[in-house]
């Protein structure tokens, strides 16, 4: 709902408002997010901080606009334009009352949803170029509070999404990837809170960047005591030269206020991108076969052939060959970028193999690195301009590998051609979409454009093959964003697949992402990476809390190992409906509930069998006066019991993991 005042404006969610007015001097100011306020209420408060705040005049602070005309006059000199209220939100245009630059703010609430998303455009004008120094997508502000926290992810390779809180310092805060990918080390993603919220009391303000390339939001802290963060796409130094008639389009950065604890922030995240951002929620995700952990690069066709009867005797519903069915790859030092089917591997292509994985009843997949090449491949032979590099530069070689120049049109063309081509001839369902190394030696044209003839492949792939599914990657979560979400349909989360481990990354995944779709692998024990040994059943519950696959060599499972398994994913299927459809809660570092109508699925984990015994870990959001059956027991338990003194069956002393379905029955 959006209401217009007099040069001031309110959009209105079930939980929140937010007004922007104009002051005399016509620049747009925050005046409220927060708590649904009506526009008389909103007409009384003063106006706070810029809604882009650029350079020049009393100005100090983070400049989220930064602009070099050509005769060297730098900032904006604020005139507004008018206004449109329309299907597409709320349009605020401006110009600068000299130079031919034209800004405008959009504001949008997406149809019965609970989060505001905004973005920002710039147009020159007139005819000659403009240097934009940063353009950022939009500032938040929260109102003024005794103290503020900030709650971020954090991580590496092999250790993402680590959930970190701390108080704001009075300083600046700048979260960025400089990589040319969303990143390990950061996510855009933040939430602010005066330092009180708790999983489910207190205000949280919280905002996500949909943008999969560079990114940075600088967080301040300032004189006044005050909060505001400022964030868009690219790292400070990528400018870019706005020719005459040009425009330059922000991702969108969307905001979501919660009055209910970090988590009803989850809750709105999760409904938000389930309903507005994934190209389709409700599609079932698959259980999925992935063969990297178990045969990297010595891939042969018979040994796929015997995974793939072995997963599909545990219920395995597709069936994914990852890296080196292709080209040369028989290493990571060759083959990107040549992509077709090995011939000494797959003498006679892909078909053999997919016709069996068909035959047994699963869905074919294929891993694609469609960004990179080797310099060992025909592809780089036949084409080294294609390279992203920079005169006179060394080509940083990461993994061994090169990244294609993807800005280049030529070509984004010729990797859609050929996955286009591939898609079409085989009967594939979907695609890893992987990329493995960050940018080295990019040009200011390259950091933006790059990341848009991505997304435009991948969007132009999906038109033509609906049904295909997609699966994010990079070097395990190292492009999770709302950009990549809205063309994929899951993330691989990390190559860390130690359930032990699992469990912190998820915890910081889950808080904004939801868990269909948070890709998650049942592999080996010992596991590869980290040695550690676990029970088949601890690596299940914590894979199918998200978007279960099994990624381990399945030919040497035991009997026992092989049973069990089978069994929990026959359970998995049947609670899949919940975890991926359903309300999460986090029932503490160590323990996540599902909800969805009558029926309730709760996951309890102990990473390390020596952690002391805690207390029962209590179910939220029950109905008090309603029983529920216990699916496994068939024991019956009161809702206001349960959510006072906790789950009926603690985890048993030499557990470490347990999951109980709870079926309401009056
Ligand atoms: C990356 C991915 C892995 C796997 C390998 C293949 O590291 O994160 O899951 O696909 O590439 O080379």
């Amino acid at each position: 709902m959006i209401h217009v005042g007099d040069r001031l404006w309110l959009l209105t969610t079930p939980s929140s408002s937010y007004a922007v007015r104009l002051g005399d001097d016509d620049v747009p100011r925050c005046v409220h997010w927060g708590r649904p306020l009506t526009l008389d209420q909103a007409r009384t408060l003063p106006a706070g901080r810029e809604e882009l705040p650029g350079e020049g005049g009393e100005r100090f602070g983070v400049a989220g606009l930064q602009i070099r005309y050509a005769d060297g006059v730098r900032g904006v000199d604020w005139r507004h334009l008018g206004h449109q209220v329309g299907e597409d939100g709320l349009v605020l245009r401006f110009a600068d009352r000299h130079h031919p630059l034209e800004i405008t703010l959009h504001y949008r609430v997406p149809p019965g949803g609970d989060a505001v998303e905004r973005r920002t455009v710039l147009r020159n004008a007139g005819a000659t170029p403009i240097t934009v120094l940063r353009c950022d997508s939009a500032a938040w502000s929260v109102p003024a509070r005794d103290d503020y926290r900030l709650s971020h992810v954090t991580g590496a390779w092999g250790a993402e999404f680590r959930l970190g809180r701390a108080r704001v310092a009075p300083a600046e805060t700048v979260l960025t990837s400089r990589r040319g990918h969303s990143g390990h080390h950061a996510n855009p993603w933040l939430a602010v809170d005066a330092g009180d919220a708790t999983e489910d009391a207190g205000e949280v303000w919280s905002t996500a960047l949909a943008w999969s390339g560079s990114w940075r939001v600088t967080l301040e802290r300032d004189q006044d005591d005050r909060v505001a963060w400022s964030g868009g796409f690219g790292h400070e130094g990528v400018t870019w030269r706005l020719g005459p008639g040009e425009s330059l389009e922000t991702p969108v950065f969307t905001g979501v206020y919660a009055p209910d604890g970090f988590g009803g922030a989850s809750h709105r995240w999760h409904d938000h991108i389930r309903a507005h951002v994934l190209p389709d929620a409700n599609r079932t995700r698959p259980v999925i076969y992935n063969s990297w952990e178990a045969t990297g690069f010595d891939v042969t066709e018979s040994q796929q052939m015997e995974l793939a009867e072995r997963a599909a005797e545990l219920g395995v519903e597709l069936f994914v060959v990852d890296d080196a069915w292709f080209g040369a790859r028989t290493s990571d030092r060759a083959g990107l970028g040549d992509w077709w089917p090995n011939p000494e591997r797959f003498p006679d292509g892909l078909k053999p193999l997919i016709d069996h994985v068909t035959g047994l009843g699963m869905r074919f997949g294929l891993w694609v690195e469609p960004e990179s090449v080797n310099r060992d491949s025909d592809l780089y032979r036949a084409h080294p301009e294609w390279v992203l590099g920079q005169a006179h530069r060394r080509a940083t070689e990461v993994r061994d590998q090169l990244l294609l120049d993807f800005s280049r049109p030529d070509v984004a063309e010729w990797a859609h051609a050929w996955l286009d081509d591939l898609v079409s001839g085989h009967d594939i369902a979907f695609l890893k979409w992987d990329m493995n190394r960050p940018f080295t030696e990019a040009g200011d044209d390259t950091w933006v454009p790059f990341v848009r003839n991505v997304y435009d492949v991948i969007d132009r792939l999906r038109a033509a093959h609906p049904d295909l599914l997609i699966e994010g990657c990079a070097s395990g979560g190292g492009r999770a964003d709302l950009g990549m979400l809205a063309r994929t349909d899951q993330i691989w989360t990390s190559d860390n697949t130690d359930a032990a481990q699992r469990v912190a990354i998820q915890h910081g995944y889950g808080q904004i992402y939801p868990a269909c779709t948070m890709g998650a692998w049942v592999t080996d024990s010992p596991n590869a990476l980290t040695g550690r040994r676990t029970p088949v059943r601890f690596r299940f519950h914590v894979a199918m809390s998200g978007a279960l696959g099994i990624g381990g060599d399945l030919r040497h499972w035991s009997g026992d190992d092989l049973r069990e398994a089978a069994l929990l994913v026959e359970t998995y299927k049947r609670i899949r409906p919940i975890v991926h459809g359903g309300r999460m809660d986090r029932l503490g570092p160590c323990a996540v509930q599902y909800t969805r109508g009558d029926q309730v699925v709760v996951f309890v984990w102990r990473p390390s069998a020596l952690e002391p015994a805690t207390a029962p870990v209590r179910p939220r959001g029950l109905e008090p006066g309603a029983v529920y059956r216990d699916e496994d027991t068939g024991a019956i338990h009161h809702g206001a019991v349960l959510m006072s003194h906790g789950l009926p069956r603690p985890l048993p002393f030499d557990a470490l993991s347990e999951l109980t379905r709870l079926t309401r029955v009056g």
